[in-house]
C-alpha cells in the first residue's frame, strides 16, 4: 500500500509514568510500546511511518535509527495537531494519511484494516476510529447530528453537561486524505482552555466545509487502552502476554498455566510441546515439536531447541543450540553452548561462559553423559558419546575426546573403553 502513510504521535511527556525514559520507550515483554504500534502499521502494509517526537527525542531517534521508521521532532508539545504538522514535509506522494498515537500498543492490525477499508469504500474526509464506553469520562466525545453526521469531537476538558451522556468516544486513530488533512491544519486553532491545537478540531473543520467525516466502531476494548501510568502499562502486559499464549496453544502447544507464563513476541514453538508453569521464554526463541518445557525454566534469546526435548526445573539456558531428545531436567545453566543430541546434562551442570571478558562456548557431542554438578569452562569441547563425572571440573581448553570417560576435579581421563582400544587408540 504505496498511497497510505502513518503519523505516529509521540511527543508527549508522559508525566504520569514518573520516568526519565519516554513514555512510549517503556517495554511490554521486552520490546518498547511503541513497536507494538509500528509493527501493526507496518503489517497492513504500510511502509512509509514517521514517528513524531518530542520529550525525550534523542532517545526515541536512537530507537529508531537505522530502520525503515523515520522521526520528525515537534519543538513545542502545543497539541496533537501541531504535532502532526511536525511531520508535515513528510507528508507527499501519498493519497491518504493514518494517525495513531503511540501510546496504544493494543491496537491490532486487522482494526486498522477495517479501518482502512471503510475510508476507502465510503469516500470520506476523515474515518476515525470510535468506542462505545461505559464510562466516557476522559475522552473525547463524537458530537453526531441528527442525521447522524459526525460533526464535531469535544474533548473532555470542553464536554458541556447536556453532551456528558455521549458515551461514543474517540479513540485516536484516524485516517485522513491527504489534501483534507493539509486543509484542516490551516484551520485548526488553539481556543480551548488548554491553548493547544487539537487534531480533533479536525473534525469540526472538515464537517463545517460539508466533507464527511466517517466512522468505524471498534469492538475490542482492549485495544484502544492508552497507556499513561505503569499500572496501565501492566494490564497491558497481561493482555499482550494473554494474546500470544493464546495464539500457541490455538497452534498446538499446550500451555499447562498460562496465568504464569510469560512468553516474548516472536517465539517459535512446535506442535505438543508442553510448557509447564512459572516457565519465561524470551524473544528469538525456538523449540521444536514434543518438547517439555518447565516448569521454572527461563530460555534467553539466541536460544535454539531442537525436538522432542525436555528442559526442567530452574533451568537458565542462553544463545545455546540443544538437538534433539536431549535432557537438561534441572538446576542448570547453559551460556554460549551447543549441545547436541540424545545428551543428558546432570542436574546442577554450569557452563562458566564469562571470563570477566569474552563469553566463551561450550560444545557437547552427540550421545554424551554430564554427571551431576559438573562444572565446564568454557572454551571447551566435550566429544561425542563421553562421560563426565558427577562433581568434576573440566578446565578451559581441556578438549575431552569421543567417548572419553573423565573424573575429578581438574578433571582427569579415568579409562580408556574398550572401543577406544579396538580402534587402536595408543595414548
Ligand atoms: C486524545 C484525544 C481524545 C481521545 C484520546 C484517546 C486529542 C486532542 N484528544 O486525548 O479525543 O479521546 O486521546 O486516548 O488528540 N501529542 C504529541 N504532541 C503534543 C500533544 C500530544 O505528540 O503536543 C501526542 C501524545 O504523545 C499522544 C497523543 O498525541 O500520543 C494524544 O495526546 P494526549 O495528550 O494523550 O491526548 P488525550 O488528552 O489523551
Ligand atoms: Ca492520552
Amino acid at each position: 500500500m504505496k498511497k497510505m502513510m502513518a503519523i505516529i504521535l509521540a511527543a508527549g511527556r508522559g508525566t504520569r509514568m514518573k520516568s526519565d525514559t519516554p513514555k512510549v520507550l517503556h517495554e511490554i515483554l521486552g520490546k518498547p510500546m511503541i513497536s507494538y504500534v509500528t509493527e501493526a502499521v507496518s503489517q497492513v502494509g504500510i511502509k512509509n511511518i514517521v514517528v513524531v517526537t518530542g520529550f525525550g527525542s534523542d532517545k526515541v531517534k536512537d530507537f529508531f535509527y537505522g530502520t525503515k521508521v523515520k522521526t520528525a521532532a515537534q519543538k513545542k508539545l502545543s497539541g496533537s495537531a501541531d504535532a502532526v504538522s511536525a511531520a508535515k514535509s513528510q507528508i507527499h506522494s501519498v493519497s491518504d494519511v493514518m494517525v495513531v498515537y503511540g501510546d496504544t500498543p493494543l491496537i491490532t492490525k486487522d482494526t486498522l484494516k477495517l479501518l482502512i477499508e471503510k475510508h476507502k469504500s465510503s469516500g470520506a474526509s476523515l474515518t476515525l476510529l470510535t468506542a462505545v464506553l461505559k464510562n466516557p469520562v476522559g475522552y473525547g466525545r463524537i458530537i453526531r447530528d441528527t442525521d447522524g453526521r459526525i460533526t464535531k469531537i469535544a474533548e473532555d476538558s470542553e464536554v458541556r453537561e447536556y453532551k456528558k451522556e455521549i458515551r461514543e468516544i474517540n479513540v485516536g486513530t484516524c485516517v485522513f486524505t491527504r489534501v483534507d488533512l493539509l486543509e484542516a491544519l490551516k484551520n485548526i486553532g488553539c481556543d480551548n482552555s488548554k491553548k493547544e491545537y487539537y487534531l480533533t478540531d479536525a473534525v469540526k473543520v472538515l464537517a463545517g466545509m460539508g466533507k464527511r467525516v466517517e466512522s468505524v466502531a471498534m469492538e475490542n476494548l482492549d485495544e484502544m487502552t492508552g497507556i499513561n501510568s505503569r499500572v496501565e502499562l501492566a494490564a497491558a502486559t497481561s493482555v499482550t502476554k494473554n494474546r500470544i499464549v493464546e495464539e500457541l496453544m490455538v497452534s498446538g502447544v499446550t500451555i499447562q498455566d498460562p496465568a504464569t507464563t510469560t512468553i516474548y513476541p516472536g517465539v517459535k514453538i512446535g506442535k505438543d510441546t508442553v510448557i509447564y508453569p512459572n516457565t519465561i521464554i524470551e524473544s528469538g526463541v525456538k523449540i521444536g515439536s514434543k518438547c517439555h518445557i518447565g516448569p521454572f525454566a527461563r530460555l534467553r534469546g539466541g536460544t535454539i531447541i531442537g525436538d522432542k526435548t525436555e528442559i526442567g526445573n530452574f533451568v537458565e539456558i542462553v544463545r545455546t543450540h540443544v538437538a534433539d531428545s536431549t535432557k537438561i531436567k534441572h538446576h542448570t545453566y547453559l551460556g554460549d553452548a551447543k549441545v547436541g543430541r540424545l545428551v543428558n546434562i546432570g542436574a546442577g551442570t554450569i557452563t562458566a561462559n564469562y571470563d570477566g571478558k569474552n563469553k566463551n562456548k561450550t560444545l557437547i557431542g552427540d550421545g554424551s553423559f554430564i554427571g551431576v554438578g559438573a562444572i565446564l569452562i568454557a572454551p571447551v569441547k566435550i566429544g561425542k558419546k563421553a562421560l563426565v563425572g558427577a562433581g568434576a571440573v573440566i578446565l578451559k581448553g581441556q578438549n575431552v575426546k569421543d567417548g572419553a570417560t573423565v573424573v575429578g576435579v581438574p578433571a582427569k581421563i579415568l579409562k580408556r573403553r574398550a572401543s577406544d582400544r579396538r580402534k587402536g587408540d595408543r595414548r
